[in-house]
């Protein structure tokens, strides 16, 4: 393929070295970052598709959410860094941000935490559909069920072509994913639901809702409730990862918006995505002593052994993760006022992250620290257990998700999301009756 583009032409032209065709190409111009070739007519004008898994060639959509710089290590919400917004913002700007493409005023804001709260509670019907999982369930098992259940309570924002359904559709998501994942953990602990309080704000309803119990009130703490804010900041979106491509393409048949993000949180749960955080504490355990380190770098970087260390290298980040280095520093703020200065895990996650950075194989391969390399250890230190790591992310991520569903259903250019294949399989062949079969 010849770069043919200038100022003025700006298109690409493609050989067909087989029959010596040239095909010309348009490039589009994004705001920001990368041209993006336009292959929309490709199929037509030659019979081929293009062939790109894991899309790391592929830009699926137009979006003016989020934009990310992976050499440069940059990511923007709506244009705004996201350093910018962890130390100035709270969450539920945040969310407006999103939403609306711009940060609120106060009266929008006020207006907006209001009509987010009022949705906080779930209905009671939900809160007895969770007694249906068994009381060992993993709480991201109990998150994929009940948040899809919902499109069964709320009929009455389910029609996405109406803009106030979607609208109470998103405020409904935003408000109800804290509750339900609080009550995913009391479930999966046996404790009493704690109903959600209106009076406080996102993050300290959601600690509130987890740690509080009907014998025992709990205070939240400012700081802890500042941390987790920047957790969920840090997380609120991330342009067209994993899981919010599955709530896109869920999306693009015109499936309701609850079915969309009960897919994205499916999607979310794996090991190299959303189960990450989930996953380095697991390895932190595994590994045991500082002294197993290298016996687990090496591991790491055996061609032939399947393990990786978790909270190491980003599809996008290949220099370093912005929101990473925000979290290393919210981490120590956390531990500084947990009083937490002898944690053998923290301790051995440092030194870990000291020699994977001076690694040959890790610089090379431009491998550094994560976000969740560290959101697990603040989590833990936060006293949230392993299992509701991933559940947070989701909690934070569902913004994002619904942001990104909405942008999806008004582009009118929309279609359904139908990727094609390599076929590599029999070509046709003749049917063999099973007593001629061998
Ligand atoms: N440990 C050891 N080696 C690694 C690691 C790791 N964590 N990550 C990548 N590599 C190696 C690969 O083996 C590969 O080596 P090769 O070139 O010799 O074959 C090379 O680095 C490139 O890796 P890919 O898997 O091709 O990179 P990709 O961009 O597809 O994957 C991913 C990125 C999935 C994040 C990967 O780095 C990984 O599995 N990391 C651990 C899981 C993790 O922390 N995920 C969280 C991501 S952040 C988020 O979801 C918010």
């Amino acid at each position: 393929m010849n770069d043919n583009s200038d100022a003025n032409t700006q298109t690409f032209t493609l050989m067909d070295n087989a029959s010596g065709d040239q095909y010309v190409l348009p490039v589009l111009e994004s705001s920001v970052g990368p041209r993006v070739i336009d292959v929309r007519k490709l199929y037509a004008d030659t019979g081929c598709f293009t062939y790109d898994p894991g899309y790391t060639s592929t830009g699926s959509c137009e979006s003016r959410i989020t934009y990310i710089d992976g050499e440069e290590g940059v990511l923007l919400y709506r244009g705004y860094p996201i350093q910018d917004l962890a130390e100035h913002s709270d969450f539920a700007e945040v969310c407006y941000l999103l939403l609306y493409g711009d940060l609120p005023t106060s009266d929008q804001k006020a207006v907006f935490e209001h009509d987010v709260t009022y949705h906080t509670m779930l209905h009671e019907q939900v809160n007895m559909f969770f007694r249906g999982f068994r009381r060992d369930s993993h709480p991201m098992a109990i998150m994929c069920g009940v948040v899809g259940a919902l499109s069964a309570f709320y009929h009455d924002s389910l029609d996405i072509s109406d803009p106030r359904h979607r609208m109470i559709a998103s405020f409904r998501m935003i408000a109800k994913i804290p509750t339900i994942a609080a009550q995913a953990y009391k479930y999966s602990i046996g404790q009493p639901f704690i109903p959600p309080q209106n009076n406080l704000s996102y993050s300290e309803n959601f600690l509130h809702m987890m740690f509080a119990t009907p014998a025992e009130d709990y205070a939240v703490s400012p700081i802890l409730a500042k941390a987790m804010d920047r957790i969920l900041i840090l997380h609120a979106d991330h342009e067209q990862n994993a899981s919010t491509s599955t709530v896109r393409l869920a999306g693009s048949s015109g499936a309701n918006p609850f079915a969309c993000i009960a897919a994205g949180i499916a999607s979310l749960w794996g090991p190299a995505h959303g189960g990450a955080n989930e996953a380095v504490l697991n390895m932190l355990e595994k590994i045991g002593d500082v002294s197993k380190i290298d016996e687990y770098v090496k591991k790491a970087k055996d061609k032939d052994d399947p393990f990786r260390l978790m909270g190491f290298g980003h599809r996008v980040y290949k220099n370093f993760d912005p929101r990473a280095h925000v979290m290393r520093q919210t981490c120590h703020e956390v531990l500084d006022e947990l009083g937490i200065t002898d944690e053998p895990l923290l301790d051995l996650a440092i030194e870990l992250e000291r020699i994977a950075l001076e690694d040959e194989y890790f610089v090379e391969k431009k491998l550094y620290p994560n976000v969740d390399f560290y959101s697990g250890i603040i989590f833990k230190a936060m006293g949230i257990p392993t299992s509701m790591f991933t559940v947070l992310f989701a909690v934070a991520r569902t913004v994002g998700w619904i942001a990104q569903w909405n942008e999806m259903v008004e582009d009118p250019s929309q279609r359904i999301g139908r990727p094609r294949q390599l076929y590599l399989g029999e070509p046709e062949r003749d049917y063999v009756m099973m007593s001629e079969r061998k």
